[in-house]
């Protein structure tokens, strides 16, 4: 595999790669160099919605691409604008930064939480032990995981860290005035696909419109109709003041965006923040795309593939199991979940891990015979 040695000698050697390299997908199905087929229950990590190379997707993109490419935020272009405005009109939020990535629209959203604070003389921000909101060094800090935190201190200050589901100590975690956000995931992906219980979600809510901090929910890995609505936050009787997301928005090309709600919507001011790429008029466009196609018909279809899925795995021996929220679904596992991982690329199936589970993001359109097929490559390797 030439691929393999090239990455091996050139490529940091930041990621444990599967062994194998691709050369072309198409909907729910991978050909890697040695012309070998996958069905694809990956996504990229939750990226390609509609599947690899959708075609409505890639005209989006290209006619873009061939008409405006880039012109940094300088300037106005249309498919931001008219992205933020679907966002906004869809989510009940007020105002978009573009970034590139997750870390990047959570770096924003800290940011934003320390601005509203700063003149109320409030700095913490609040996060959940066994969270995950990316790399860089802030949402690093933000990430309630030791073993993060382990080569690459000194962080910023400021976090602090609380047990997920667990009313009170978020109470004392807000007991000495001092919070200016709570950033939280409501299915922890990374951290295993553990979905928030919808009491606690609603007693947060509560705590930091009573503390007049920002409710900041991380939908990087949650949002874009992976969940079976646009925003999981939709389903837990809601509104935050900040949510985040990345992955699924742009279909396949980077963008994350910072959303703001009323509370927050001008507090972040000229020259406060700001991204070269953030935005760009092809990964706009892109998401524009995602963003217009996710309707209630691909909700429904997300909780079909669910209970099509739950209903196959459920009580399966080696299936200790099931959790998570419409197509990002996690498995426990009686098997060290890297060796399923492993044993279902070498059978033709993608699937990822999280944690000691198996974690499922299959495109939101795969098709039941792809569905079934992963599933019994899935079934034999458990
Ligand atoms: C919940 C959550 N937040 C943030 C991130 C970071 O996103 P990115 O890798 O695009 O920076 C991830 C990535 O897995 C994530 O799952």
């Amino acid at each position: 595999m030439q691929t393999k040695q090239t990455d091996l000698n050139y490529v940091a050697n930041t990621y444990g790669r599967f062994d194998a390299a691709f050369a072309s997908g198409s909907g729910a199905s991978y050909t890697d160099e040695d012309g070998r087929k996958y069905i694809d229950f990956g996504t990229g990590i939750g990226v390609t919605l509609f599947g690899a190379c959708d075609p409505e997707w890639v005209a989006a993109v290209t006619t873009q691409l061939t008409t405006l490419g880039h012109t940094s935020n300088l300037y106005y272009t249309a498919p931001q604008a008219q992205l933020a405005r679907l966002l906004c009109q869809r989510t009940g939020m007020k105002k978009v930064f573009y970034g590139n990535s997750g870390a990047e629209a959570n770096e924003c959203a800290l940011k934003v939480a320390r601005r509203y604070g700063k003149d109320k003389g409030r700095h913490v921000i609040v996060t959940l032990r066994n969270s995950f909101h990316g790399r860089t060094i802030a949402t690093l800090a933000a990430t309630g995981q030791d073993k993060f935190h382990a080569h690459f201190g000194p962080f910023p200050e400021g976090f602090r860290y609380v047990d997920a589901n667990n009313p009170a100590q978020l109470d004392e975690a807000f007991a000495a005035g001092d919070v200016c956000g709570l950033l939280m995931e409501l299915v922890q992906g990374e951290g295993g696909v553990i979905p928030l219980e919808k009491s606690y979600v609603q007693h947060a809510a509560q705590l930091c419109s009573e503390h007049d901090a920002l409710l900041m929910i991380d939908e990087v890995q949650t949002g874009n109709g992976r969940t079976g609505s646009l925003y999981a936050f939709q389903q837990y009787g809601i509104l935050p003041d900040v949510v985040t997301t990345a992955k699924g928005l742009g279909g396949g090309l980077p963008i994350g965006a910072c959303m703001m709600g009323e509370k927050c919507e001008f507090t972040l001011g000229k020259g406060d923040h700001g991204s070269t790429y953030g935005g760009n008029p092809v990964c706009a466009a892109a998401a524009l795309n995602v963003i217009s196609r996710l309707n209630e018909e691909v909700f429904e279809g997300v909780k079909e593939r669910e209970a099509f899925i739950r209903k196959e795995l459920e009580g399966v021996r080696g299936v200790n199991g099931v959790t998570g929220m419409g197509l990002m679904l996690g498995l426990s596992v009686d098997k060290p979940a890297g060796e399923i991982a492993a044993a279902c690329l070498k059978d033709g199936l993608m699937v990822l891990t999280a944690h000691e589970k198996v974690r499922l993001l299959p495109p939101l359109n795969i098709s039941f015979e792809d569905l079934r097929q992963g599933i019994d490559i899935l079934k034999k390797n458990l």
